[in-house]
């Protein structure tokens, strides 16, 4: 308003506020998605477990993920780099061409294109662990690995590779620190309103911000429904509640679904009347859970302040980090199977520490895999 010329005073009254309804109501559609909606069930008729999908939200997605083409096949014979090389740690099962091709492909995935192999390697020595950048590689090549071969129960016959965290990228789009307050049934969560804030992270709710810390690097129990009487039996609190319900906003943005992609919501705890996809996401809750605490943060040291959340800790994994919006990470497409290299059949050396025994029920039909996480 111009209190100067006094233009909002001859402006005052009835046109005023038809234009400003008019320009409101349009400001709301503008946010409104435009049908027609591809309608994809996915519970029983009736139940309305329908995933709507506009395909032009879709098309906006894409560019994000589309995937880079594989580079040539190398050959399967020839001198293996861990007895060619000084200095191979991980890759030590690897001929020298096949090395070669996970070095160029890490440089498209990970390292700026201006630096190149340099990003990782003081070019005078490529033995030299002197960057922390290939001292993190190293760990993170066994992640991958990890993940590949031992957590088949979250991304199945797919697999991971760099690409499906960094996309081109030094650090990931979709990564998450500690939040200075305390959170997760702490009495701070109640009494700080900043804990509230309504973040992208957890679909824009009015939510504890903070579901991460709790549930993706600590194991408490993800809980809203009590499963027995007072006093014992009665474990769930507020507080649990709502960091329950912001966890499972997270999920649903990081995957662009709703709760009904997993839940039949007359009953969220039931897993009889759940989808498969539910399996599959609890599977995923103890996988980010267990690369954070022992691929992440034992690696905490070697990344500079520069790269660490305002309490020094390492930037993490939550489900976002892979998914990027999407039910599966760039459509479900299999870069992983261009790139046996990345398979891996090695064991994980022993994880730096255990996160206490998941309070929460396996579910029921659930089997093989890390159940006991
Ligand atoms: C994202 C980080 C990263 C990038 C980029 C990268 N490397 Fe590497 N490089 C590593 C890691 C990690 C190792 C050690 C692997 C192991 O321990 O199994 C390594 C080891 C090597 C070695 C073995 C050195 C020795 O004597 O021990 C060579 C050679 C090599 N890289 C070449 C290259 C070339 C050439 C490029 C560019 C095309 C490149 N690397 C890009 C991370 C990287
Ligand atoms: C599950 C997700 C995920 C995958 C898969 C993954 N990374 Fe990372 N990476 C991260 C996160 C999270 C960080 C920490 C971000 C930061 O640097 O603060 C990170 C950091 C890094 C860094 C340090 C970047 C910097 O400049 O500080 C390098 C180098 C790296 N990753 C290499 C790789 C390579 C090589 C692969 C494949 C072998 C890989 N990553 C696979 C999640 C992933
Ligand atoms: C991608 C699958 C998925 C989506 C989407 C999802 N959930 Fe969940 N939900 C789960 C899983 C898995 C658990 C069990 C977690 C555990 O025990 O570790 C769960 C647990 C819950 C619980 C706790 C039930 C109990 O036992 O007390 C509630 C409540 C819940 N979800 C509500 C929601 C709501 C509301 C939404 C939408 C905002 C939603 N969920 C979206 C997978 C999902
Ligand atoms: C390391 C990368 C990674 C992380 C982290 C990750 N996922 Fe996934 N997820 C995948 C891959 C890859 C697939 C595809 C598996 C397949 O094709 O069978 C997948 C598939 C799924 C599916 C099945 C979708 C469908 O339509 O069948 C659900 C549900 C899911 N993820 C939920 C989650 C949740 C919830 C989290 C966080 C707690 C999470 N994921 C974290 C990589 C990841």
């Amino acid at each position: 308003m111009n209190t100067l010329t006094g233009r909002s005073d001859r402006r005052a009254g009835f046109p005023s506020v038809a234009r400003l309804a008019v320009i409101s109501t349009l400001a709301m559609l503008a946010a409104c998605e435009r049908p027609p909606v591809d309608v994809v069930q996915g519970g029983y008729r009736g139940t309305g477990m329908v995933t709507l999908i506009n395909p032009r939200m879709d098309a906006l997605q894409a560019p994000n993920n589309r995937v880079p083409p594989p580079l040539p096949a190398a050959p399967t014979a020839g001198p293996l780099a861990g007895s060619v090389y000084k200095n191979v740690q991980v890759l030590k099962d690897l001929n020298i061409a096949q090395f070669a091709r996970v070095m160029v492909a890490m440089t498209q995935w990970v390292a700026p294109p201006d630096q190149s192999c340099g990003y990782c390697h003081s070019v005078a020595n490529m033995a030299s662990d002197q960057r922390y950048t290939k001292v993190v590689a190293r760990r993170m090549l066994q992640m991958v690995r990890h993940i590949n071969s031992d957590w088949k129960s979250h991304v199945g016959a797919t697999g991971v590779t760099c690409y499906t965290c960094h996309r081109g990228h030094v650090v990931p789009q979709q990564v998450w620190f500690e939040s200075p307050g305390e959170s997760a049934g702490g009495g701070m969560t109640a009494a700080n309103p900043d804990l509230y804030s309504p973040l992208a992270t957890i679909g824009g709710s009015s939510l504890p911000y903070d579901p991460f810390t709790p549930y993706l690097l600590h194991a408490m129990p993800i809980r809203v429904n009590s499963t027995g009487a007072l006093p014992d039996g009665n474990r769930s609190s507020i507080q649990q509640t709502e960091t329950t319900y912001a966890l499972m906003m997270h999920m649903s943005t990081a995957l662009g679904v709703n709760c009904d992609y997993c839940h039949n919501t007359r009953s969220t705890p039931i897993w009889s009347t759940s989808t498969p996809k539910r399996v599959t996401a609890w599977y995923g809750i103890r996988m980010a859970r267990e690369l954070n605490v022992d691929y992440m943060t034992p690696l905490t040291a070697t990344f500079p302040t520069a790269r660490r959340g305002v309490l020094g800790d390492v930037a993490k994994i939550d489900c976002a980090t892979c998914h990027q919006g999407i039910f599966k990470p760039l459509y479900g497409v299999s870069m992983a199977k261009d790139y046996p290299e990345l398979e891996g059949t090695m064991t994980p050396p022993a994880p730096a520490a255990t996160p206490a025994a998941s309070a929460g029920s396996a579910p029921s039909g659930a089997s093989g895999g890390a159940t006991t996480r």
